[in-house]
Formats: structure tokens, sequence, C-alpha cells
């Protein structure tokens, strides 16, 4: 894993741009695999400025997202549909038919995760993005999740809830379950970028990077892939 440690959120951010923008850049009809959550903003941020003062061009490149809440639709303030659009795809210019995330309205939970399953086995993801939980998970794959795991629907670990909380007004409006890319998906992006912000990362940076390869860390068996960078600020990465 290559690490890079930044002073603080800004040039994590603006390293991070630099990582995605290079794909974009030299792959137009990129395919990139994206996250919500609040590390990647300050990046989102920075896309949207690039684009508006040099133009990037993002009409052909095509976005999957790591995860959806169950039982909230894309149009919910709260859904991570409604997130991207908010936060990245429309400063982008990105249309829907350009991006792809798991639809946590489906009926047919286990169709849902195989239609995500298929869709990625056809678009190969150039990079993916991700943020780090402070528990060590990646998407919503929590502690205990095989790393053989495909897409699927898992019920969020009490510390995930309380971390999420934050966004809405109660923490019992926190959807329990969310659909998921698994682990395996992930490893099959060509490229991984991990960003992690704040003292209360610092634990599972640890574990991610200097920790044995476990179930228990999710994160961890980024350490076995090929092409995996992590930009962490310094609070994130105090115990490296
Ligand atoms: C988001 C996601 C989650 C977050 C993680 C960190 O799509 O899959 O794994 O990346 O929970 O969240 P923040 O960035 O809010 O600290």
């Amino acid at each position: 894993m290559k690490i890079i440690i930044t002073k603080n959120y800004e040039e994590m951010s603006e390293r991070a741009a630099g990582v995605i923008l290079g794909v974009v850049k030299q792959n137009p009809k990129a395919v990139l695999g994206l996250a919500t959550g609040t590390t990647p903003l300050g990046l989102y941020a920075k896309m949207i400025s690039d684009r508006r003062e040099k133009g990037t061009d993002y009409s052909q490149i095509r976005t999957v997202n790591l995860d959806e809440y169950k039982g909230l639709p894309k149009t919910h303030e709260q859904s991570y549909a409604y997130f991207m659009k908010k936060n990245l795809f429309d400063g982008l210019g990105i249309t829907p038919e350009q991006t792809n995330i798991e639809n946590g309205t489906a009926k047919d939970e286990e169709a849902e995760c195989l239609r995500y399953d298929a869709l990625l086995e056809e678009l190969p993801r150039d990079i993916q993005l991700l943020g780090l939980g402070s528990n060590g998970h990646i998407a919503f794959n929590e502690p205990g999740t095989p790393f053989s795991s495909g897409t699927h629907v898992v019920e969020l670990a009490e510390s995930t809830v309380k971390d999420n909380a934050r966004l809405f007004e109660d923490i019992s409006e926190v959807p329990r379950k969310a659909y998921t890319m698994g682990i395996k998906q992930i490893m099959q992006a060509k490229k991984i970028l991990i960003l992690a912000s704040g003292a209360n990362k610092a634990d599972a940076v640890y574990k991610m990077v200097k920790g044995e390869v476990t179930e228990q860390v999710p994160a961890s068996i980024l350490q076995l892939h090929p092409d995996c960078t992590l930009i962490a600020d310094e609070a994130a990465a105090q115990k490296l």
C-alpha cells in the first residue's frame, strides 16, 4: 500500500483530487467507483471547482457507488443517491444515466443484489474511492464480513448507526440496513484510493496498514491489493 500523509483535511482532499483527475484525464470514459460520507466532500468540491475552472469533461464517465440505505428512495435527502447528486453529479454535469447505485426500495432484495453483481462485472472500475469506518469497515462491510462477499444486505453495526446519526434529525431515523458492494468486488477495481481524516480514524488506519489481514478489520484486505493508495491526514495517521 502506498501511503501519503498530509497536514490536514484540505491537503488530503487536494492530493485525492490529483489522483482522480489523473484517471479521468487519462481515460475520459473511465468508470469511477465512488463513496459517500463526510471524508470525500472536500475532494468532490475540488473536482467541481476544477471542472468550472478548467472544463474537465465528464460526459462519458460512468460511476458506480458503493452502498445505499435499504428503504430510502433516491429522492430522500439522506439517501446516498441524493447525496451523490447534490455533492458531486450536478456539479460535474453527470446525468442519472451515467450513474449506478443499489436501489434502496427494490422489492426483491436478492434480485437487487444479483442485478448489482452483474452490473459490476460489466463495468470494471478504473478506480475505487473508499472512506474508512472507525471500526475498520469499507463500504458497509462491517467486521466479520467474509472477504469473498459480493453485493449483499447488511445489518449496520451499532457504532456505524451512531456515527451516521449526525446526518439525521434523530438516531431512530437512521436506517438499520443497507445494500453494499462486497469486499471481493472492491478488490476487483484496478486502482483503489482510500482516504482517512481525523483522530477518530487513527486506530482503524493503524490496524488497516500495520495489523494482520483479518475479516475482523475489513480494510486490512487492502494490504493485498496491487495498486492501493492511502491518503491520510496527520491526525488519522498519528499511530503509524
Ligand atoms: C460510504 C461508505 C462508508 C464510509 C465510512 C466513512 O459510501 O461506504 O464506508 O466511507 O463509513 O464515513 P465518513 O467519511 O463519513 O467518516
